[in-house]
């Protein structure tokens, strides 16, 4: 048993049970023992390989099209570039690179990393050495002004509650001890107020259903919305999730690139749910922002010119040519991450409508 384990045991022993909330947070988020705070979780070494970690094209079309928002926007200077749950870094390295096509935006901008792991920040440093880079630990950090920011696969790394539907009403499904095991169980009670905390996709679940939701990205998406609309700017996320809010248990562990028991080994493996981007982009648009998506990330990228960045890239590096082709294949193809992967925006109600978003694809 590990120490988190031990941690988690001995908080149910005193204290009873911990919400799905509680139990996820400890397991990414413990400052000792989290799985961000110990080791870095990307690429063949690790757990999981992000789009950015699969090819350079991911950051460089983000980095494009950040400049062309903000030559759209009126060009402001200076212009925060955030990164919000940057990893190690790489796509913010390829998006500065992309970004010096257009010099002044290049000038203008001020590159920032929102990042809760010290771990993670010590690589982004190193990756990003060279780069006048500042970090922070939530949006409240960033000085005040014009902000472009981006973020992929930031919203599935933060906790969701999950609640299950019984005969009687809403429970919360909670983590506590079956003996000695770690175990999911349900709250004794229904609780009337959850009904409430639900999106209305979510009410129609049938008996033994469950039902998840993100209070700290709708927290988030609506934060980041209301400074956007005050100071002007937009906000570019993927996510890998459904467009429209339904019941599901989307919880799941990764280790080793392999599915992996969500309570076995807490901290060693990463555990994500997926982003209900219908919610999240309504927690935004009730702070008066527009959103734009989401939109398959394949289509997405195909519009940005995913194809045509391709066939430079693999022509002017003949040997490499074959990896940088299954690359752009994996980040668009539909049975790869081209569809289970989305792209959504967030932006200024009078702004401009983000490119590869059509005028139809934005709400309201
Ligand atoms: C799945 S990783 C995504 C990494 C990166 N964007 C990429 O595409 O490779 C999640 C990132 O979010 C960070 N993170 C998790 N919770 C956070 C929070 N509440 N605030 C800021 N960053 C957070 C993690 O430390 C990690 O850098």
């Amino acid at each position: 048993m590990n120490a988190l384990e031990t941690r988690i045991r001995q908080i149910i022993v005193a204290s009873g049970p911990l919400t799905v909330g509680q139990y996820m947070a400890m397991c990414l988020g413990d400052p000792e023992h989290g799985y961000y705070m110990k080791r870095p979780p990307f690429g063949a070494e690790g757990d999981f390989t992000t789009a950015p970690e699969v090819s350079q094209i991911f950051g460089e079309l983000i980095g494009l099209w950040a400049a062309d928002y903000w030559q759209r926007m009126g060009a402001p200077d200076p212009v925060i570039l955030a990164e919000f749950g940057p990893g190690r870094g790489t796509l913010m390295q390829d998006a500065l690179r992309a970004a010096r096509a257009l010099p002044a935006f290049r000038q203008a901008l001020q590159p920032w990393l929102i990042e809760t792991s010290p771990r993670l920040r010590t690589i982004q440093q190193r990756n990003l050495d060279g780069e006048k880079v500042r970090w922070g630990e939530s949006l409240a950090d960033l000085p005040s002004g014009p902000m472009i920011a981006i973020a992929n696969e930031f919203f599935d790394a933060l906790p969701v509650r999950q609640f299950i539907r019984q005969a009687d009403g809403w429970h919360e499904r909670l983590v506590g001890l079956q003996g000695e095991r770690l175990s999911f169980m349900t709250s004794p009670r229904p609780d009337e107020n959850i009904p409430d905390l639900l999106a209305e996709g979510q009410l129609s679940a049938g008996e033994g259903e469950i039902a998840e939701i993100c209070p700290d990205g709708q927290r988030i998406a609506a934060e980041i919305a209301a400074r956007l609309q005050r100071q002007d700017g937009a906000l570019l996320f993927f996510d890998y999730g459904p467009a429209r809010s339904a019941p599901g248990d989307s919880l799941q562990a990764l280790r080793r690139h392999r599915f992996h028991d969500p309570l076995a080994d807490p901290g060693e493996a990463d555990i994500t749910a997926h982003v209900d981007f219908q919610r999240l982009l309504e927690s935004a648009r009730l702070k008066g922002a527009r959103t734009a998506g989401p939109l398959a990330q394949g289509e997405f990228l195909n519009r940005l010119g995913l194809q045509q960045r391709t066939r430079a890239l693999a022509g002017q590096n003949p040997a490499r040519a074959r990896e940088i082709m299954s690359g752009a294949k994996r980040l668009s193809a539909p049975a790869e991450m081209g569809t289970l992967f989305k792209a959504a925006a967030v932006f200024r109600r009078d702004g401009p409508v983000p490119a590869g978003f059509t005028e139809a694809e934005c709400q309201p």
